[in-house]
């Protein structure tokens, strides 16, 4: 598992603190409280490497994580890899002044990054798609960004109740032209680990 190596690398305040732009990353995005820094944590395989909290709208920083070198099939020179994971929306608690901050850069980040490879969508199961979820899909396909959907918490629901949240979310995609792709994922439970983990190595190699 690449991703097993992650290290903290830093905690961004706006764009221009992140590292060098050159590489491959992906970043995780997602409402504050759906899981995005446990599921870092049980992707990685580190405990405790994205702080996780009860308390939503902890992470208001873009926090930066090193992967190992990627080796290209071809021989050429390794690539720098990078997980991001992206401060949550959606937070009425978070001061309106810092949340028109977050919207900026991270319009700015998904614009302007070119490293930029992917995004991990973290989305509730137990929750239909939020007015920020659909922005942020809406934003893949205006950019041709793939998007994959981590629908986590699924040890909170039945295997049949999941599943039938899958569908719904893949149907929603066909719909709207989203060319996104989803799975059921827990990171309390640990499903849907080793799916992830291809797709999001597979992500950088692109
Ligand atoms: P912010 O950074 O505050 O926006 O939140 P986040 O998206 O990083 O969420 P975080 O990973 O901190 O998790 C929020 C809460 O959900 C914590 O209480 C976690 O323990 C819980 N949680 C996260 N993933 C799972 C999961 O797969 N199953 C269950 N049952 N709880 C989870
Ligand atoms: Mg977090």
């Amino acid at each position: 598992n690449p991703l097993n190596g992650a290290r903290f690398v830093l905690a961004a305040h706006d764009i221009t603190q992140l590292p060098y732009d050159q590489g491959a990353e992906v970043a995780f995005a997602g409402r504050s409280n759906a899981g995005k820094s446990s599921a870092l944590n049980a992707l990685t395989g580190h405990n405790a490497l994205a702080r996780t909290s009860k308390t939503p709208g902890r992470t208001q920083l873009m926090v930066v994580f090193d992967l190992p070198p990627l080796k290209p099939d071809d021989g050429a020179a390794p690539l720098d890899a990078r997980l991001v994971d992206l401060p949550g929306y959606g937070y009425a608690k978070v001061p309106e002044a810092m949340r028109a901050h977050w919207r900026g850069e991270i319009d700015a980040y998904l614009r302007m990054r070119r490293s930029l490879r992917g995004i991990v969508l973290i989305v509730d199961i137990r929750h239909e798609l939020k007015d920020f979820d659909r922005t942020m899909l809406e934003f893949c396909a205006a950019t041709e960004l793939p998007c994959h959907v981590l629908m986590t918490k699924a040890d909170k629901v039945s295997r049949g109740q999941a599943g039938k949240a899958l569908d719904v979310l893949r149907r929603d995609f066909r719909q709207q032209g989203v060319q996104g792709t989803a799975q059921v994922f827990s990171s309390l439970a640990k499903t849907g680990v080793d799916e992830a983990r291809a797709k999001i190595v597979a992500l950088l190699h692109t």
